[in-house]
């Protein structure tokens, strides 16, 4: 059943990739870019062509989203305990409560936005060659299908949309708020364009890592929050101060933090659903945090810190839902650097304005492992190709790590051969897993280190 939906569905981009086929050689300017040159060898073989001439004569190209009612399953779980908090466990101001509620709503509807989106920009950026083939379907049919590729766009204009709006229900003009939000949706819509460049462009590495420094530069510039930090408890008697005052330091933090979100996402990829999976479990993380902190708190500026931080995380979440229904195994679509820079810096905005980077640093212990990992390869010290993945069995339909070393690969050679679904699956589990253990670490320490 669910194999025969997944052939049907595979009908249905090789309909839209043959549909493209012509208009794609005559756009061979963008052909030459990095989706089609620089990943597989030219797919048409035996079996391709016969799918696509058959699937050509139907009627216009559509792309279904895949499992939209299992990602509207999966996450209703993931949100009672987050309903539960607000309207239960804690007494939250009906006015905050109100906008939390307004803003869901918006998000809700962009997630509904967003699953119609897809399919009218996968037709798009398939015309215009930006596509991607399956590097762990090799040899397999699944590997000659063009995958449209930089969906992240779609899911990056709702998002903007939503939060742009949301404006109008929430902020009065003179709102101090007001310059941080925008600032913080400006350095956002940046990094959109930015990741849509280098996905076009395919710009090489050691420039593409410097991107998110260049689109926080709004934030930066616009920031008037405190450049404070508060000392561990147990280092007070060092320092000799509870609050230190870092001044341009806490700037160039907030800089670096950007470049790090950013570029962690992006090269702990290469699995179908980890980009958009990885993100929902931070998010979702980030929500309960906020809130709690929400709940918890009696002081006016940390719940508008923190309201804020849901203000810009909710609309995240339910676009990248909308996203993950078409991107989870087998993909029907690629994110593109677009999204996962977009998801990175909007995390680091969130975690910035909301003074709470040392808790978002630990939601991103597995990327942070990634990025140790991958020190080597990325400092050059031992080569690094052009795609860190497992290699494919097209036989078994199991991935094998490499020496290549990500989390990706460290996984495989650790827990075993697997296929890639059942990998994905499992780094996500290491990823809600981290984020868990930063709960309890937080509870922990409470009283004690700050
Ligand atoms: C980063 C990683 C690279 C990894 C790639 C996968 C580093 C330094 N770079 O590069 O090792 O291979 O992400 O995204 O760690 N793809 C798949 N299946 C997927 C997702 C992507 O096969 O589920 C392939 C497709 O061919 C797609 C391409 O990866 O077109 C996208 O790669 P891109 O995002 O451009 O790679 P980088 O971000 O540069
Ligand atoms: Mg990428």
């Amino acid at each position: 059943m669910k194999e025969s939906r997944d052939r049907g569905f595979l009908l249905q981009i090789a309909t839209v990739n043959s549909k493209t086929a012509k208009e794609g050689q005559r756009a061979s300017a963008m052909a030459a870019r990095k989706r089609g040159a620089s990943k597989q060898p030219p797919p048409p073989t035996e079996s391709h062509p016969k799918t696509s001439e058959s699937a050509a004569t139907s009627t216009d190209p559509q792309i279904t989203p895949s499992k939209p009612s299992k990602i509207i399953f999966f996450s209703s779980i993931f949100f009672l305990p987050y309903l539960y908090l607000i309207f239960y466990h804690y007494r939250i101001e009906t006015e905050l409560k109100k906008s939390i509620l307004i803003n869901a709503s918006l998000s809700f509807a962009g997630f509904f936005i967003t699953l119609m989106m897809i399919p009218v920009a996968s037709r798009y950026v398939l015309k215009r060659n930006l596509f991607g083939y399956d590097i762990n379907k090799k040899g397999t049919p699944q590997g000659l299908v063009k995958v449209p590729e930089s969906l992240g766009i779609a899911v990056g204009i709702v998002f903007l949309v939503v939060a742009i709006l949301f404006q109008y229900f929430n902020f009065t003009s003179d709102s101090n708020w007001l310059v941080e939000y925008n600032a913080a949706l400006a350095s956002i819509c940046f990094m959109i364009l930015l990741g849509f460049v280098d996905d076009v462009l395919d710009i090489p590495w050691r420039v593409k890592l410097l991107l998110p420094s260049i689109a926080a530069l709004p934030l930066l510039m616009a920031y008037a929050g405190h450049t404070t930090i508060m000392i561990p408890k147990p280092l007070v008697q060092y320092i000799g101060t509870e609050i230190l005052d870092l001044g341009w330091i806490y700037k160039l933090y907030m800089g670096l933090l950007a470049v790090f979100c950013t570029n962690s996402i992006n090269i702990h990829a290469g699995i179908n659903g980890l980009e958009v999976g990885q993100t929902v479990v931070i998010a979702f993380a980030i929500l309960i945090h906020n809130i709690m902190q929400i709940g918890a708190s009696s002081n006016p500026e940390t719940k508008q810190a923190h309201a804020f931080s849901i203000y810009l995380v909710q609309p995240l979440l339910a676009t990248s839902l909308a996203l993950l229904s078409y991107n989870w195994y087998p993909s029907s679509v690629f994110v593109g650097d677009t999204y996962t820079y977009f998801a990175g810096m909007t995390m680091a905005v969130v975690g910035i304005l909301g003074h709470y980077s040392e808790t978002l640093l630990i939601f991103f212990l597995p990327q942070i492992i990634n990025f140790l990992l991958s020190l080597p390869q990325l400092a050059g010290i031992i080569p690094c190709p052009r795609h860190r993945l497992p290699r494919f069995d097209p036989g078994t339909g199991l991935l094998t790590g490499t020496k290549d070393g990500t989390l990706v690969n460290v996984s495989l050679r650790i827990f075993g051969r697997r296929s890639e679904k059942s990998l994905c699956i499992l780094l996500l589990i290491l990823q809600g897993v981290g984020c868990c253990f930063c709960f309890f670490l937080r509870w922990i320490l409470t009283g004690w280190y700050k």
